[in-house]
C-alpha cells in the first residue's frame, strides 16, 4: 500500500473541528458542581480524614483545576468581553463583581487547602468543623457564582465575541493546558 491512501488533515480541516470554547466553561461548571456535591455529601467523614481518595481529588481540584478555570476567565474571557464595553456597558459592572467574588473564593480556598494539607500529611485536624463549614460555604458560593456566569456572562460572550475572538479564547485555553504556568 502506498502513502497515497493516507489523508492528513489540513490546518483548515482541523480548525473546522474546534470545540466551542464557551461550552468548555459550561462543562467546567458542571464538573465543579459534581465535585462540590460529592464533597458536601461526605464532608464530615472527609474532614475526619476518612476519605483519602476524595482528599487527593479535592487537592487537585482546589490547587490546579479551579485556579486554571479562574485564569481562563480573568486572563482570557473577561479581557475579550471588555473589548465590547462600549456597546454593552453592563459588561464592566458584571466583570467587576465576578472578579471580586474570585478574590473572596481565593481566601476561602487558602483556608481549605491549608486543612487539606494537614490531612494529606496523615494528621488529624484540630478543628474539623472549620473545614466542614468552609467546604459548605465554598460550594454554595461557587454554585451561585457559576449559575450567574452561565445566566449572564456566557450569553454576553455568545452575543458579542466574534469568531476570531472565540478562536483566540480557545487557543489561550489550550495553551494553558499544554504548558501550565
Ligand atoms: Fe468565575
Ligand atoms: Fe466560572
Amino acid at each position: 500500500m502506498t502513502n497515497m491512501n493516507i489523508v492528513k488533515p489540513s490546518s483548515h480541516a482541523v480548525r473546522q473541528n474546534l470545540i466551542e470554547p464557551l461550552d468548555l466553561f459550561r462543562e467546567d461548571h458542571a464538573r465543579h458542581m459534581k465535585i462540590c456535591d460529592a464533597l458536601v455529601e461526605r464532608v464530615e467523614d472527609f474532614a475526619s480524614g476518612n476519605e483519602p481518595a476524595m482528599l487527593l481529588s479535592a487537592m487537585s481540584f482546589f490547587r490546579d483545576e479551579l485556579p486554571r478555570h479562574i485564569r481562563d476567565e480573568e486572563d482570557s474571557l473577561f479581557p475579550l468581553l471588555e473589548r465590547h464595553e462600549d456597546y454593552a456597558p453592563q459588561i464592566r459592572k458584571v466583570i467587576k463583581q465576578l472578579r471580586k467574588e474570585h478574590e473572596f473564593d481565593d481566601d476561602l480556598v487558602s483556608f481549605i487547602l491549608s486543612d487539606l494539607e494537614v490531612l494529606a500529611r496523615g494528621h488529624s485536624l484540630p478543628n474539623p468543623t472549620r473545614l466542614v463549614i468552609n467546604i459548605r460555604a465554598f460550594s454554595e458560593g461557587l454554585r451561585r457564582h457559576s449559575n450567574w456566569e452561565e445566566a449572564v456572562v456566557l450569553p454576553l460572550a455568545d452575543q458579542y465575541l466574534s469568531r476570531e475572538e472565540k478562536l483566540e479564547l480557545q487557543s489561550n485555553m489550550a495553551a494553558r493546558r499544554i504548558a501550565p504556568n
